[in-house]
């Protein structure tokens, strides 16, 4: 049984259509990319899946599970996690706080959601930050706040936005490394919506390309990348603007 189905998936915003009758599915343990121009749909695919936005139309399957319009709420506590593209840190929370608010997904005790939260900072190398406010970390270390937060969640899927974006090379390096960390110990599956190129397709086995809300292209990241309809909506321009 494959851990994600989605069977055409439609969602409209008033008269725009942002996902466009979209099949996929995932399998276990996979690290799937999602590339695509801007206002392709990316996101709003995420939010669809996870519960934040109601869909148009179509099914998706979590785990054996219809979860098709189940709030967030209830798609995160059976094992779904996310980060947003724009991460907006909780308030006035400190990174030790942000990332027990990821593990009370799972565990009511406060002592045991400490304990959790403190296994991840090690992991994710943020314990000397665990004091800190997130909203005062430089971006870098904000991104892995948000991946820790997730993960404390112990989740079966993890969907990344945008986890690369407005980072150095050295700090994409590092945030590759973590990826890496997470797919390969930790053993979760992933989709990564990314414009990072290497970093999709260094970490990807699959990609999918949306283009106007269309799924236009799945399959490896070196079949996709010299697909020329996938040239033609989004590489080239990417090429041509490096
Ligand atoms: N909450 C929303 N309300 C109205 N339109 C939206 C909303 N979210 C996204 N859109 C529109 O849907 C399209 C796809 O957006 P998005 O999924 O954010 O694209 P991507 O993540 O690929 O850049 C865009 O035209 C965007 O303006
Ligand atoms: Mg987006």
């Amino acid at each position: 049984m494959s851990l994600l189905e989605v069977y055409n998936l439609t969602k409209y915003f008033g008269g725009l259509c942002a996902n466009d009758d979209i099949s996929f599915t995932l399998e276990r343990g996979e690290l799937l990319g999602l590339i695509g121009p801007n206002g392709a749909g990316k996101s709003t695919l995420f939010n669809c899946i996870c519960g934040y936005h109601p869909v148009t139309s179509g099914r998706i399957i979590f785990d054996g599970e219809d979860i098709t319009n189940l709030r967030a709420f209830e798609v995160a506590r059976r094992g779904l996690a996310r980060t947003f593209q724009v991460y907006v840190a909780s308030g006035d929370l400190n990174v030790e706080e942000n990332v027990m608010v990821g593990a009370f997904m799972r565990i009511r005790s406060r002592s045991k959601a400490r304990s959790r939260a403190t296994e991840i900072l090690k992991e994710f190398r943020l314990e000397p930050l665990a004091g800190s406010l997130v909203s005062e970390l430089p971006v870098a270390a904000q991104k892995r706040v948000a991946m820790a937060t997730a993960l404390a969640s112990q989740p079966k899927l993890l969907l990344l936005d945008e986890v690369a974006a407005g980072l150095n090379p050295t700090e994409v390096d590092e945030i590759m490394g973590i990826i890496r960390h997470v797919h390969g110990d930790m053993g979760v599956t992933i989709i990564l919506i990314e414009h990072v190129m290497e970093l999709v397709m260094r970490l990807s086995q699959r990609v999918i390309v949306l283009d106007s809300g269309r799924k236009i292209a799945e399959g490896a990241p070196e079949v996709v990348a010299r697909d020329p309809a996938v040239i033609k909506a989004y590489l080239g321009e990417r090429y041509a603007a490096a």
